[in-house]
């Protein structure tokens, strides 16, 4: 049995001494701490006062004078064990070993560990052997060297229901499923959880085999296959190459947070051994309370993509409340679209570490995030900066680091407003067809429909145009192809979100390319005999979005009626559209520019794109709602 002081401050710590001694004794608060009459010795007039915050007692007229445990030895009568025991059971804490229960979890434990390494090893085994030929030049293509190999021990799943479970047929089925090897479903015999992957074996901070990562060799769904929580393995509380990484750190004095694990094997192969990963998942509280253990200041790298950068703001927002003196977090910023797995075989180990060396400060990381978050051109949205600034600060629980966040945002928002503000541009940027007529009484800001809240929701994101965006505008063309020929080259560009949809668009241009005034009913019954006919009636049936075009006409009275109204609009649809994309591309290339360089210049850049971006915005909004009335 070993109690460790780590263990046994945790339990001090959760006992509240003033409550255990209250049961006992009468005790009356006086401050910040609490007075009763000695139960040590005779008294009339309180001198014995209790301190949680330290969790000690102290008696002024006897000297006694102790914590929890001892109270239950001194005054309870209880051996150092008992008390310990009786502590834990109410705090909630287990007592390692000696304790019967306790026991038998730590043997499991012990016997899930013999699981998961016999499968460790025979994993091993099969990547070395001939059937691991096609897994070995994958891992050679991507540039892992055989120690590498072997120090992050490798190896591979076949791809078998059975394989593993047969191998591993000297435990018992149970104990293989509870190891989070092999999947039981109700009814039927349990099979082997991972088939035809590169497995990656994970490890606890003492360097043993706990879980498996199993990558999927090739193209497939999905990526990355991760072993279940079981008794050794809960995901929130493990990082991967805490073991390596934790001693590598104290040599450098750093520690880099990356996102997967190919990116800390690939660092590792680069020389960079002091990288650590979370399993899949965000940061949790857990894991970041492992890193401040090693360093005070973490770099984690983001991509510096839309969501690499939502994502570095999450971090972010997990490690305000607990943020400590000294204790911070530093985010680097990679290129968009390149992990450090990407880098370091571009430019090599002083290329990433270059990449770090410019990483961002906490501090820096919010305030860049909320300046250009935002319009700051009225004095509402400035006041509004400030208020999202300070309610990160009041995130913060400890009240020194708070009230230094707090300033440091205050000298910075007084810094930026005594500089010259960036004029707002006018609301006129881009113009692909000529202005609607009749605009005047459209009503103004953005349709809740086309704009639902939150930047993770917005229907146009920088990769192309969102599948409901997408399927409006084919009923639009199938509608009224003479769209396609007037537009044609913009829509050539444009970029759908789906194969089938670009196929259907593609086939259409050409169709319109080739024979002029082709209308509904002509274009149909070209493409019918062709596989996207299906997809084209699907379109014209579907109530997509509320525009002029999308309106399902019933005569040919009808469409000759809606004709003009709907092809300006479709018109006028195309191009924000086609603009939207690159005008976020834009942005968010901008915003990276300003939080890199928080100059002036930038920031107006960044704020005129920001304009043209709701500018369109509120355009497709309008469109949506002329077709209403
Ligand atoms: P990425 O998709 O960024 O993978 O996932 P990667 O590290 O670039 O991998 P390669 O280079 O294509 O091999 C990052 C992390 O997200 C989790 C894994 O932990 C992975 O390391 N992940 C990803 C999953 O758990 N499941 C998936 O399907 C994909
Ligand atoms: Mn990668």
């Amino acid at each position: 049995m070993t109690l460790t002081p780590q263990w046994l401050d945790e339990l001090r710590s959760r006992v509240t001494l003033s409550t255990l001694i209250g049961r006992t004794v009468k005790v009356t608060r006086a401050g910040r701490e609490f007075k009763a009459c000695c139960p040590f010795h005779n008294e009339k007039t309180p001198s014995f006062t209790i301190n949680d915050e330290k969790g000690f007692y102290h008696c002024f007229g006897c000297s006694a004078h102790g914590d929890a445990i001892r109270w239950m030895t001194d005054q309870r009568g209880l051996s150092f064990m008992d008390a310990v025991k009786e502590l834990a059971a109410e705090a909630g804490m287990e007592v390692p070993a000696a304790d019967p229960r306790a026991a038998k979890k730590a043997e499991e434990a012990a016997s899930l560990r013999d699981v998961v390494q016999g499968a460790a090893d025979w994993f091993t085994q099969q990547l070395d052997s001939s059937n691991g030929a096609p897994a070995r030049a994958y891992l050679v293509k991507r540039g892992i060297s055989e120690p590498t190999r072997r120090a992050f021990g490798f190896g591979l799943a076949p791809d078998s229901r059975s394989a593993l479970k047969e191998a591993l047929k000297k435990f018992p089925t149970a104990m293989l499923v509870e190891s989070g090897m092999l999947i039981a479903v109700e009814g039927k015999e349990p099979y082997d959880r991972f088939r035809g992957r590169l497995m990656i074996p994970i490890r606890d901070a003492r360097g043993r085999v706990i879980a498996f990562g199993g990558r999927i060799l090739g193209d497939g769904e999905p990526k990355y296959l991760n072993s279940p929580d079981t008794p050794l393995f809960d995901k929130g509380r493990v990082l991967y190459n805490l073991d390596k990484a934790s001693p590598a750190s104290r040599q450098t004095n750093r520690i880099i947070v990356v996102e997967g694990y190919m990116d800390v094997i690939a660092l590792a192969e680069a020389g960079i051994a002091d990288a650590v990963a979370p399993l899949g998942t965000a940061l949790t509280e857990a894991q970041l309370g492992l890193i401040w253990r090693m360093v005070p200041v973490p770099v984690l790298c983001f991509d510096g993509d839309a969501a690499g950068q939502k994502a570095a703001m999450r971090a972010a927002m997990r490690a305000l409340p607990l943020l400590r003196p000294g204790f911070s977090l530093a985010f680097a910023t990679l290129p968009p679209g390149q992990d450090p797995d990407d880098i370091v075989r571009a430019r090599g180990a002083d290329g990433f570490t270059t990449l770090l060396d410019d990483a961002q400060p906490l501090v820096e990381r919010l305030w860049a995030h909320e300046v250009a978050a935002g319009s700051l051109a009225t004095p509402e949205e400035r006041a509004a900066l400030k208020t999202r600034l300070l309610a990160h600060a009041d995130a913060v629980e400890d009240p020194d680091v708070r009230h230094h966040y707090r300033e440091a945002f205050r000298e910075r928002i007084d810094g930026l407003f005594a500089r010259k503000q960036p004029e707002r541009p006018q609301r006129q940027p881009w113009t692909p067809n000529p202005p609607r007529g009749g605009g005047g009484n459209r009503r103004f800001g953005p349709d809740p429909r086309l704009q639902p809240p939150g930047d993770e929701t917005r229907m146009i994101g920088q990769e192309g145009i969102a599948a409901p965006y997408a399927a409006s505008l084919l009923g639009g063309l199938l509608r009224f192809p003479e769209a396609l020929r007037r537009n044609e080259e913009v829509l050539t560009r444009l970029p759908m979100p789906d194969s089938g949809d670009a196929e259907l668009l593609g086939i259409m241009l050409d169709i319109a390319m080739r024979q002029e005034g082709l209308d509904c009913e002509g274009l149909l019954a070209i493409l019918e005999p062709m596989k996207v006919y299906n997809r084209a009636m699907t379109l014209l049936r579907a109530d997509g979005m509320h525009f002029s075009f999308n309106r399902r006409l019933e005569s040919n009275d009808e469409v000759a009626a809606a004709r003009e109204t709907a092809l300006r609009d479709l018109d006028e649809y195309i191009g924000v559209l086609v603009t939207q994309p690159e005008i976020r591309a834009r942005l968010a290339e901008a915003t990276a520019d300003f939080q890199r360089t928080m100059d002036d210049e930038g920031l107006a850049r960044q704020q005129k794109l920001r304009a043209m971006d709701e500018d369109l915005t509120r355009r497709l909004a309008a469109l949506s709602d002329s077709s209403q009335s």
